[in-house]
């Protein structure tokens, strides 16, 4: 779309007939050439800053960066460093069924995980303090809004947990409720040719509930989820047989939205090695189910089909020395 041509400026610029006229004193040419000198630089400079501004709107920043930019930054600065994108729109998550970008800005998110660990913190009031509030696939408010708040602004939502918000549509879609919904999921079942089963319920669910703000995640963006796992711990997700967890779509979704984030209900990476820890459920809403270490223990040695909990906690703990992240009940310490 723009060319950065290393010419710009260059013969284009020059006013042939001033060279021929032989009557020309020296300081009015040495002027010119002045003007000349100027205008390059202007020139490249303005093609330099719209080619960033354009690569950095683009889904993909990181690739379309590197070779420009290879030598002068470490390979971690795009990530890591890249402030949050506030107002932008979103371009990796569309609406069903406008296809419009997700448009979205909070100061500070409140990221309330779907743990056993939020049982009787009564962290209730500080949540719903915050400006937004941000919960995990069909994780409920009623009857646990002592401990998990009242108000939800967003849900990321896996492809797996659509059926189980459709088991109570109207209690997740209702009117009266402004949540937007962030469905992330393989394009096997996201596609949207008619063939993506979880796409096609989710259109559904548009038609019944027209005012209902469902967005999906782009094949694009599953991609950067994945490339940024592999550039994180040196793992490529597929061939090391995993599955990337809800919360870490919310991560990444996060950092590019809200200027703060608060983590309630996240246990560290070493947690579940650490002596005399609480034994809890692994969903606050599931009491008596299986508890948490002993489900992340299974899902980390899991050789297929198992989330990566822990390696994700440990990228988690590396971000949140870069990005504004804090994490309460329990807390994680910085040195
Ligand atoms: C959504 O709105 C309905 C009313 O239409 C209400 O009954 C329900 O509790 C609300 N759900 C949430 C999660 O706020
Ligand atoms: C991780 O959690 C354990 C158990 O709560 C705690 O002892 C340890 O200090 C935590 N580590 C960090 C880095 O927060």
């Amino acid at each position: 779309m723009i060319q950065v041509d290393p010419d710009v400026g260059g013969e284009r610029y020059s006013v042939a007939d001033e060279t021929r006229q032989s009557t020309i004193v020296a300081d009015i040419r040495m002027a010119w050439m002045w003007k000349r000198k100027l205008l390059i630089a202007t020139s490249l400079i303005v093609a330099v800053s719209l080619f960033v501004v354009v690569a950095n709107y683009s889904e993909k920043p990181y690739f379309r960066l590197q070779p420009m930019f290879r030598q002068g930054f470490s390979s971690h600065w795009m990530f890591s460093k890249q402030p949050y994108k506030g107002f932008k729109p979103h371009l990796g998550y569309v609406s069903i069924p406008k296809q419009e970008p997700l448009k979205l800005h909070c100061e500070l998110c409140s990221i309330v995980s779907s743990s056993g660990q939020m049982l009787g913190q009564a962290a209730g009031v500080q949540i719903d303090r915050s400006p937004c509030i941000w919960r995990m696939n069909n994780a409920p408010t009623s009857g646990f809004e002592h401990d998990v708040g009242h108000r939800t602004t967003l849900r990321v939502v896996s492809h797996t947990s659509v059926p189980l918000l459709l088991q109570k549509p109207h209690y997740f879609f209702g009117q009266g409720n402004n949540t937007v919904y962030v469905v992330w999921g393989p394009l096997r079942n996201m596609r949207k040719d008619g063939k993506g089963i979880v796409y096609n319920m989710l259109r559904q669910a548009a038609v019944n509930y027209p005012q209902a703000r469902i967005y999906v995640t782009t094949e694009d963006r599953m991609n950067y989820c994945d490339m940024i796992f592999k550039k994180e711990t040196g793992k490529d997700r597929i061939q090391s047989g995993s599955y990337l967890s809800t919360g870490w779509f919310t991560l990444i979704l996060a950092m590019d939205m809200c200027k703060e984030i608060h983590i309630y209900g996240m246990i560290n990476d070493t947690y579940c090695k650490t002596e005399g820890i609480r034994k809890v459920p692994y969903h606050y809403y599931e009491p008596g189910s299986r508890d948490e270490c002993s489900e992340y223990m299974l899902h980390e040695s899991a050789p297929y089909g198992g989330h990566r909990f822990i390696t994700e906690k440990a990228v988690f703990a590396k971000w949140a020395k870069t990005h504004e992240i804090k994490f309460f009940n329990p807390s994680w310490q910085f040195l």
